[in-house]
């Protein structure tokens, strides 16, 4: 937790309504300008480096039709628009804040906590919008208050933490009563698809994240032949990205490969953790393991701890 106080009142640069949220707005460890709620970014290191190496890869660009943020945010959420606007609400790991600049595009409030420094680059592409804020913060103990959010949503990130579960049942608590919980974790589906990169991580996963970037800038051109036919068939003994941009397929090759943690999950799996915690309107979106679900109006979810 936060150690130096300041008054509130020396606190530039966070919006006023992020007062009401915090469970001790006077605690405050302010570093190049976003609230501190860990020393450090722990086992996620090196999502602080990929998201301010890639700070604005993946933003969308109107001017240049490139709209992928906002699909793949529909598509692993099942939100639109008239469920955003007006709303409070969390994005759980933020990263570098690509799905909570769509999430203000339609309207809503969002905080965005991320264990790492990858706060930095979300409060640099975002932290000027009256409706967003930011915290560096980590999802096992979060410095929000009960009751707070409308909406949740966690794209990618808590099969990312030393436990997928126990991480996701630390955040039904956050939404008021009726308020709607969305999640995104990996899928244990395609296991000999993951075969390979398994064995590989064994290695990467302990490689400097510099060494490794060059690899995945390396491993650019594999990805690119992945995009033919018949490099279609050699992807599963080296899986790197084949996504169309360059920069963007480095990014994605790095943020499979360096992660300390990369835990994958079945639907059932999923929907038992929202049964545990109390929640009802289970749900299963388009892509896997994508759920959502709603904390009952009148009684309050699972209170773990
Ligand atoms: C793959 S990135 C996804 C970022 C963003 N949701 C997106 O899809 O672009 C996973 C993020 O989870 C964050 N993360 C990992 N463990 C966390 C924790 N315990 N608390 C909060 N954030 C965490 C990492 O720092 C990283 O930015």
């Amino acid at each position: 937790m936060a150690t130096d106080r300041e008054s509130s009142t020396d606190l530039i640069g966070d919006p006023p309504w992020l007062e009401g949220l915090l469970v001790d707005p006077a605690a405050v460890r302010r570093v190049r300008g976003v609230r501190r709620f860990v020393e450090s970014d722990s086992y996620a290191q090196s999502f602080g480096r990929e998201w301010n190496w890639f700070a604005q890869t993946q933003l969308d660009r109107p001017e240049e039709n490139r709209a992928e943020s906002r699909q793949t945010f529909a598509e692993k959420t099942g939100l639109g628009p008239e469920d955003l606007a007006g709303k409070t609400v969390l994005d759980v790991g933020c990263g570098m804040g690509r799905f909570a600049e769509v999430a203000l595009s339609m309207g809503a409030r969002v905080v965005g906590v991320d264990l790492s420094t990858a706060v930095d680059a979300a409060y640099g592409n975002l932290g000027d919008r009256p409706d967003a804020a930011f915290l560096q913060a980590d999802v096992f103990d979060l410095p929000l208050r009960e009751e707070s959010f409308d909406l949740i949503y966690s794209i990618g990130v808590l099969h990312h933490t030393p436990n997928t579960r126990e991480a996701f049942l630390r955040l039904p608590r956050l939404l008021k009563p009726g308020g709607r919980i969305v999640i995104w974790v990996y899928t244990s589906e395609r296991r000999i698809g993951y075969a390979a990169s398994d064995l590989y991580r064994r290695f990467t996963t302990r490689m400097d994240d510099e060494r490794l970037l060059r690899l995945c800038k390396a491993a650019g051109p594999i990805g690119a032949l992945y995009r033919t036919r018949p490099g279609r068939y050699l992807s599963p003994l080296l899986p790197v990205s084949h996504h169309p941009d360059p920069e963007w397929r480095v990014l994605d090759t790095f943020d499979w490969y360096a992660p300390r943690y990369q835990w994958k999950h079945d639907w059932d799996e999923v929907e038992e953790w929202f049964r545990t915690a109390g929640l009802e309107e289970i749900r299963r979106h388009g892509v896997p393991v994508a759920v959502s679900g709603r904390r009952p109006a009148e009684a309050p979810a699972a209170n773990r701890s």
